[in-house]
């Protein structure tokens, strides 16, 4: 059975652009419930540690320092198959491929700067919720 959370980051193009409250708000009105969330900012090591499963890809290093550069939101989410759906609301991690009406479609600048991001398993959205929470921050 599919889990029900997801674990998302609102990127620092998105977070610098002003661009927060409207994913939020199209975040929740797609249905998903916040049951964390914060503003915060990564060290280019914490992002590296985030990422660490890119570290060959030859994106890596710009990917770290891009996502270090400014602050970000992150949050935990909540709705039935959440990972599944919200990789459809956010579209493909290209905006140039990413279908109409998905938040990478309207708010994303690049490959890269590509304003949110989704978790890709059940596994990675706990991984990822845990390593910006803590279980206090968590309690939902
Ligand atoms: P990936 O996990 O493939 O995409 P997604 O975020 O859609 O799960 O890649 C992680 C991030 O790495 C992606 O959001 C943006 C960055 N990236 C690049 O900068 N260049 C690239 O060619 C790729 C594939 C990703």
């Amino acid at each position: 059975m599919a889990g029900n959370r997801t674990f998302t980051m609102i990127k620092p193009d998105a977070f610098e652009a002003g661009n927060s409250g409207a994913i939020l708000k199209m975040i929740e009105e797609a249905g998903f419930k916040i049951v964390a969330m914060k503003a915060t900012r990564l060290t280019p090591e914490l992002a590296g540690k985030f990422y660490e499963v890119h570290k060959e890809r030859p994106f890596y290093k710009d990917l770290c320092a891009y996502m270090s550069s400014g602050p970000i939101i992150a949050a935990i989410l909540e709705k039935d198959n959440a990972v599944e759906d919200f990789r459809n609301l956010i579209g493909a991690t290209n905006p140039a491929n990413a279908a109409e009406g998905t938040i990478r479609k309207i708010f994303a600048k690049s490959i890269e700067a590509n304003a949110v991001h989704g978790s890709d398993s059940d596994e990675n959205a706990a991984i990822e919720g845990n390593f910006y929470f803590s279980q206090l921050e968590r309690v939902l």
